[in-house]
């Protein structure tokens, strides 16, 4: 069995140690001979690095582990690169919520007016590092999670139109498709799904069992009667939960499709809005959550000397999702994964440029999309509006406009007023000016 190098960006991640943990239970299906996390904060990198070699050394032994704060020792010779990078740290994620919030529109990470504040930071350190990486493993795999995942696959279509290995993932899908499972009572290994949209705007319209049975009446069912929690509902925050009990609204005034939760701030941004504290955000909860618990426990383990009682929480869909995808690339296994893709035609009554999200078929030569088809017009105009505000960012980008910027923000649904939409752009260009481009 061939084994790979496989290279982390954003090493110090509060998800790092999940991943780590998940390589090693899955090692037997995705062997890795060399690992090399890499972070530009060398503290983070180091406290979780130090953390990684004791995992390693009692249940990966065999793993030639490092690392480092060097791109050329991050980058040569790999076979995949699994990105995860937050620029600007939560820091700046809590600017991102708390400055549209304290002006009456949505502040989330990576919907409305933060995802557009966050996507303007994360594409030029994703340009950079991609450029960093094809200098030393050109035909290597970039698997992204960085967020906001959807402008960051609008950027990267454009700044690489020929680069056939990168592909921008999200682990929302496969958080709901596990959530369906424990509401049914069934393993989500066999569900084969119908699903399209753009990412974090997205709906199943079919959800297959191993005999071709489609579960989504029975869940529309379900969450009609007795709401609906994620599937690791007992280690999740108060706001996770509050997100998942909103899909039971969601099916109720559209009961055709299942919704992927982030839909929540575009179907009811004036009522999330009221229920979101702009003092005490998801930055603030993760900043005393779940970073303080990751970083709390790769330093007793470090000191310790053993990972022996070690109770890492973490979500193993997401861990677990992208290795599985990297299995299927690797071994040219051919399942089904939900991942973005140029829609070229998938969605046959929407613009062939669009970054879309769909089932595909994950093979050695990367996704080969399922065919969608017409979707109807709720959906279509939904799907139009959004993917403009995102194509309008990414111009705004690369152009340096203010005026794209403010169309931008315009036509995202949870702004809508221009007047509105220029208050906010002025505030967080004022918060941004060491990671945005300049605005004419
Ligand atoms: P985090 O701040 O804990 O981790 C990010 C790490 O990236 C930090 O250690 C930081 O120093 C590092 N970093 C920042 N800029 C970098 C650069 N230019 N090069 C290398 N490293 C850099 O954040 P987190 O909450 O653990 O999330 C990490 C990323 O994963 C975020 O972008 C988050 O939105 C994303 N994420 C995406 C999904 C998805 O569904 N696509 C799911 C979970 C997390
Ligand atoms: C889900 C989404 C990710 C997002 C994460 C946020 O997994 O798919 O895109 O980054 O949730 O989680 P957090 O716990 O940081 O708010
Ligand atoms: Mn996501």
């Amino acid at each position: 069995m061939k084994k790979f190098n496989v290279s982390l960006v954003g090493g110090g991640s509060t998800w790092t140690p999940g991943l780590l943990t998940s390589l090693c239970k899955l090692k037997d299906r995705f062997p890795i001979n060399r690992l090399v996390l890499f972070d530009i904060d060398k503290e983070r990198q180091e406290t979780i690095g130090n953390y990684a070699k004791v995992l390693f050394n009692e249940k990966y032994p065999e793993l030639d582990f490092r690392y480092t704060t060097k791109v050329e020792e991050a980058y040569i010779d790999v076979d995949f690169v699994i990105m995860q990078m937050r620029t600007g740290g939560y820091k700046m994620r809590e600017k991102d919520e708390k400055i549209p919030l304290s002006l009456g529109v949505i502040g989330q990470e990576t919907c409305g007016a933060g995802g557009f504040a966050y996507g303007l930071r994360s594409i030029r350190d994703m340009i950079k590092t991609i450029r960093d990486i094809r200098k030393y493993s050109k035909d290597a795999w970039i698997l992204n999670y960085t967020n906001p995942a959807a402008i960051v696959a609008e950027a990267l279509r454009r700044e690489f139109p020929e680069d056939k290995r990168v592909l921008n993932i999200c682990d929302q899908p496969v958080n709901l498709l596990r959530s369906y499972g424990r509401v049914l009572g069934k393993d989500s290994k066999n569900f084969e799904p119908v699903y399209f949209g753009l990412n974090h705007f997205g709906w199943f319209t079919n959800l297959y069992d191993e005999n071709g049975n489609d579960l989504v009446p029975e869940l529309r069912k379900v969450i009609k009667e007795k709401g609906f929690i994620p599937v690791d509902a007992e280690q999740r925050d108060k706001s996770w939960l509050d997100t998942y009990a909103m899909v039971q609204d969601m099916v109720n005034d559209f009961p055709e499709y299942l919704p992927n939760t982030y839909l929540q701030y575009y179907y009811y941004p004036d009522y999330k809005v009221s229920h979101l504290n702009p003092d005490y955000t998801r930055a603030n909860e993760v900043m005393e959550g779940r970073e303080k618990r990751v970083f709390e426990e790769c330093r007793r383990v470090a000191k310790a000397g053993t990972v022996e009682g070690s109770v890492m929480v973490h979500n193993d869909a997401h861990s677990e999702f992208m290795i599985e995808v990297a299995e299927s690339i690797a071994y040219n296994l051919k399942k089904i994964y939900i991942v973005i893709v140029k829609n070229n035609g998938i969605i046959s009554n929407l613009d062939d440029d669009v970054m879309v999200e769909v089932a595909s078929v994950m093979t050695a030569n990367g996704p080969r999309p399922l065919a969608v088809g017409k979707i109807p017009t709720f959906y279509k105009g939904l799907i139009e509006s959004q993917s403009a505000y995102e194509k309008l960012t990414v111009d705004a980008y690369f152009e340096g406009s203010y005026e794209k910027a403010l169309q931008a923000l315009t036509l995202n649904r949870t702004i809508v007023s221009a007047k509105k939409a220029r208050e906010v752009l002025d505030k967080l260009i004022e918060a941004n000016k060491e990671f945005w481009p300049e605005f004419k």
